[in-house]
């Protein structure tokens, strides 16, 4: 077990208070299970290490969407980083004030940014030179000042997946720290953009603080020459990206980040920004699954359960690990090697494989774990698959935050022209 809100008592296993088996019975499978007290903890360990310096800490909607969480989050103080007018609309919807939400990602549509401006955000997190300009040409027409930082690639490796990398030159993000300069300028230089902060983003699942203070000092140097030439910037975005335990990796703390920031920050006047996601979310969550059969031939074994990779693709796309533990432990010790694998017609569809697991027997529950961030948010219908219910735990209290989807909600806007119709 790697978290202290789900773990075993009398063989079962339990989230917070209340025993996995039993929303199971009244939600059935799969399922998200979130631990509330998981999240507040995660938030408060990066909130409470800031103590009394400036900061905000904008939780990255993309690790998990779902309003419960995002209003829990906003309770406690925190802000959003989103990725678009859809996630802007669910920050919004849970409550969180668009003063502490940031808008970051490479392709911004216009009506996205439109949205995004009357909602009266903190900044958008700027990646090209066009961008800037349609945010200004954008803020001119509705005749609202838009709050901007620069984000920039620092070029800095972030040791982690090539797919979850974001700060090296090869990477579409951001600008070099040479044309971020430019961009600061044609910023300064107009009346409808507010140029409000620096941003950067290095990589998800970064297991070592290092790379994140190398980026921090390289933009330093640019605060310092931006300051040379009279623009000053009230905020600095230093991304998210902060790893998770999914196995045996060593992730640090929250608050050992914040505390090597902070050491870092010394005597710098902006307030912090940060933007993490999988590790306040991502050991919040599981997916429980039910075992629908198994079969051996002489090379394998399979477990085939009611969750596929439409449910959780992250063993798929990146052959990640998420360990699997039995919902009910069985008293005998009896072991098996095992793919765990989902009723989707594709090899690629599996959640473990050549795992060593307890023999289990039809019907039979499994908790797929680590599973809070980036799981339903990367869900899809693929096999037209309804996707799955979401629950959130608190004590010995638990509600459905999601409902699974029907048929009906598979097909919803979906239509047969008339000119379709034999003989029309
Ligand atoms: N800020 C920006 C600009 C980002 O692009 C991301 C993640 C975050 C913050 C949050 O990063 P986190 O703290 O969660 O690492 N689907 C992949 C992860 C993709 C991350 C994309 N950007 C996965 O399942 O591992």
């Amino acid at each position: 077990m790697n978290n202290s809100s789900f773990y075993y008592k009398d063989s079962e296993l339990y989230c917070e208070d209340v025993p996995v088996s039993k929303i199971a019975e009244e939600v059935g499978t799969p399922f998200y299970c979130y631990s509330a007290t998981h999240l507040e903890d995660r938030f408060k360990a990066y909130d409470s290490t800031f103590g009394s310096r400036s900061h905000l800490v904008c939780f990255a909607v993309k690790s998990n969407s779902n309003l419960a969480v995002l209003n829990l989050l906003g309770q406690l103080g925190a802000g959003a980083d989103i990725v678009s007018g859809g996630e802007l609309f669910r920050a919004i919807q849970a409550g969180i004030p668009p003063e502490r939400i940031v808008y970051s990602g490479v392709g911004k549509t216009e009506a996205e940014m439109a949205y995004a401006i009357q909602q009266g955000i903190l900044m958008f997190n700027v990646e090209s030179m066009d961008e800037l300009h349609l945010i200004e040409q954008t803020a001119g027409l509705l005749g609202k000042k838009a709050g901007i930082s620069i984000r920039v690639n620092p070029d800095v490796d972030a040791n982690t997946h090539p797919y979850i990398s974001t700060g090296l030159k090869k990477n579409k993000f951001g600008l070099s720290m040479s044309r971020a300069m430019e961009a600061y300028k044609a910023a300064a230089a107009s009346e409808w953009l507010n140029v409000t902060g620096v941003s950067f983003h290095i990589g998800s699942q970064i297991l070592e603080t290092g790379p994140f203070l190398h980026a921090f000092s390289k933009v330093t140097r640019l605060i310092e020459d931006l300051e040379g030439s009279g623009i000053n910037l009230a905020c600095l975005d230093l991304g998210g990206g902060l790893g998770i335990t999914y196995h045996e990796e060593d992730a640090p703390e929250p608050d050992d980040y914040v505390s090597a920031i902070l050491e870092k920050a010394g005597d710098l006047g902006q307030t912090i920004v940060i933007e993490p996601g999988r590790s306040i979310c991502g050991n919040a969550g599981i997916l429980v699954t039910k075992l629908l059969y198994t079969k051996s031939n002489s090379l394998k074994n399979f477990y085939i359960v009611d969750a596929a990779m439409n449910d959780l693709g992250r063993p798929s796309l990146y052959n990640a690990f998420h360990a699997i533990q039995p919902v009910s432990q069985k008293d005998e010790e009896a072991r098996i090697k095992a793919d765990v694998v989902g009723p989707i017609c594709e090899t690629g569809d599996f959640l473990a494989r050549d795992r060593d697991l307890p023999v289990m027997s039809q019907g039979d529950l499994m908790a797929v774990m680590s599973a809070g961030a980036y799981g339903f948010t990367m869900s899809s219908n693929y096999n037209s698959r309804p996707r799955v219910a979401e629950v959130m735990v608190k004590d010995n209290r638990f509600e459905t935050v999601r409902e699974r989807e029907t048929y009906p909600d598979l097909i919803r806007g979906e239509k047969i022209p008339d000119w379709m119709e034999p003989g029309s």
